[in-house]
C-alpha cells in the first residue's frame, strides 16, 4: 500500500467519523403528536407480552387504530433486574418469555409500532439495569429489535447535565440506524422546552400526571399532580412558544378511563387535544367501557390535536372557574373550548362579538371573531349547533366542557 493510499483511507475514515459524529435526532417521525398507549399509569412494572399483545388485537379491535393511535410503549419493568455477561440489557424471561423481537414482529404485523423504557441513570425508577455508560449498546439492541419509540426517563441521575445526557442517547439511536420517536422523561426539571427541539420529539413538562381533577398526591420527596395542576404548570411556564411539529410538549400518558367522572375524562381529553399534547392513553384497554372508547376514539376532537398547523391552544379567558380556550387550525378555522373547571354546574353566555371587552383577550382572537362569522360545530356531540352571529348559550356540569370547531363562512 502506498503513502498517498494509506492517506486517502485515513481522510475517508475521518470523513466518516465526522458524518456520524454530525448525528441530530429522526426528523419528521411526529409532525404531529404522537398517539398510542403506555403500561405505566395502569400496570406499573406488572406488564408481559400477553399484556402488549392484548392491547395491540384491542387497538385494531376497538377501532382505536383507526382513529391515529400506532405505539404501544412497554413503560418501565420490561427487563430482568441484571445484564447479561456482554452488558447486554435482557427481557424478563417470565413476563416476555418469547423475547422483545417476537413480540415487535407481532405488533408490526398489527401495522402498529412497539416502544420500549429505559433511564438516564445507573438504573431506572422501578430499580431495573439503566443506560448510562451502555447508551450504543442498549440502542443497537432496540434496533436489532425493531422498537420505534424509546422513553427515557430520569430516575438515579446525580450530577449528570441533562442535555448532554438527552444528547449521548440520541446520538446513539442514530448511529443505530432505525429510526425511533426519543420522548425525552426528566419530569420538566431542566426546561427540556428550551433545549428539547433537536434533541426529541416530545418532552415531559411536569412530574407524573395521577387520576385525579386538581390535586396533589405528596410521595415525600416528589408529587403526582391531577389534571388541572400539569395544565396550569404549562401555563405558569409559558410553553405554548415552544411546541411545534416534530416538537411537543408532553403533558404526560393519560388517565381517561382510570377512575374521574366521564364529564372530568371528556375534559381531560379535550384539553390534551388543544394542548398538541401527545395522545398516549394510560388505561387498561382489556376492560375499558364503552364511553371511554368512545371518548379516547373521538376522531373530531383528534383531529384538533392532529391538525397540520400544529399550532397548541391557549387559554384567553378565565371567571368564576369558566374557562374559555382557543387554538388556531388550517384554513382559518378555530377550535374553541369552555371549561368549567371548579364547583357545581355553571352557564354559558358568550357573545362571539364582544370578544375584545374579554379580559385578556389575544388580538389573534379579536380580529377575528369579531370580523367574520363562523358556523359551530359541537364535537361531542357531533353536531352543528349555529353560527358566532347568536350568543353560545349552554349549560355546563361540574367539570364539564364543551368543544367546538368553527369554521369560517364570511
Ligand atoms: C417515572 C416516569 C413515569 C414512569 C415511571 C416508571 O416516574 O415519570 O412516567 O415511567 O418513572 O418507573
Amino acid at each position: 500500500m502506498n503513502r498517498n493510499f494509506l492517506k486517502l483511507l485515513l481522510l475517508a475514515a475521518l470523513g466518516m467519523y465526522s458524518l456520524s459524529s454530525n448525528a441530530q435526532k429522526f426528523k419528521g417521525l411526529a409532525k404531529t403528536p404522537p398517539m398510542g398507549w403506555n403500561s405505566w399509569n395502569t400496570f406499573g412494572t406488572n406488564i408481559s407480552e400477553k399484556l402488549v399483545k392484548d392491547i395491540a388485537d384491542l387497538f385494531v379491535s376497538q377501532g382505536l387504530k383507526e382513529a391515529g393511535y400506532t405505539y404501544i410503549v412497554m413503560d418501565d419493568g420490561w427487563m430482568a433486574k441484571e445484564r447479561d455477561a456482554k452488558g447486554n440489557l435482557v427481557a424478563d424471561p417470565q413476563k416476555f418469555p418469547s423475547g422483545i423481537k417476537a413480540l415487535a414482529d407481532y405488533v408490526h404485523s398489527k401495522g402498529l409500532k412497539l416502544g420500549i423504557y429505559n433511564c438516564a441513570g445507573d438504573k431506572t425508577c422501578g430499580g431495573y439495569p439503566g443506560s448510562r455508560g451502555h447508551e450504543y449498546q442498549d440502542a443497537l439492541l432496540y434496533a436489532s429489535w425493531g422498537i420505534d419509540f424509546l422513553k427515557y426517563d430520569w430516575c438515579n441521575t446525580p450530577k449528570i447535565n441533562a442535555e448532554s445526557a438527552y444528547i449521548t442517547m440520541r446520538d446513539a439511536l442514530h448511529a443505530a440506524g432505525r429510526p425511533v420517536v426519543f420522548s425525552i422523561c426528566e419530569w420538566g426539571e431542566n426546561k427540556p422546552w428550551t433545549w428539547g427541539k433537536e434533541i426529541g420529539h416530545l418532552w415531559r413538562i411536569s412530574g407524573d400526571i395521577t387520576n385525579c381533577w386538581d390535586c396533589e398526591l405528596n410521595h415525600g420527596s416528589w408529587s403526582s399532580w391531577g389534571i388541572m395542576k400539569i395544565v396550569d404548570m404549562h401555563a405558569n411556564e409559558r410553553l405554548r412558544q415552544f411546541s411545534t411539529p416534530d416538537a411537543w410538549n408532553d403533558l404526560d400518558m393519560m388517565e381517561v378511563g382510570n377512575g374521574m367522572t366521564v364529564y372530568e375524562d371528556k375534559s381531560h381529553f379535550a384539553l390534551w387535544c388543544i394542548h398538541d399534547s401527545p395522545l398516549i392513553m394510560g388505561n387498561d384497554l382489556r376492560i375499558a367501557k364503552k364511553e371511554t372508547i368512545e371518548i379516547l376514539s373521538n376522531k373530531e376532537l383528534i383531529a384538533v390535536n392532529q391538525d397540520s398547523l400544529g399550532l397548541e391552544g391557549f387559554r384567553f379567558h378565565s371567571e368564576n372557574g369558566l374557562e374559555i380556550w382557543a387554538k388556531p387550525l388550517a384554513n382559518e378555522n378555530w377550535a374553541v373550548l369552555f371549561l368549567n373547571r371548579g364547583n357545581g354546574p355553571k352557564a354559558i353566555n358568550f357573545d362571539w362579538k364582544l370578544i375584545e371587552r374579554i379580559e385578556d383577550a389575544m388580538k389573534e382572537l379579536d380580529a377575528h371573531f369579531i370580523n367574520h362569522t363562523y358556523k359551530i360545530r359541537d364535537l361531542f356531540a357531533h353536531q352543528e349547533i349555529g353560527t358566532t352571529e347568536v350568543p353560545l348559550k349552554k349549560d355546563l356540569k361540574e367539570h364539564d366542557v364543551l368543544m367546538l370547531k368553527l369554521t369560517k363562512i364570511k
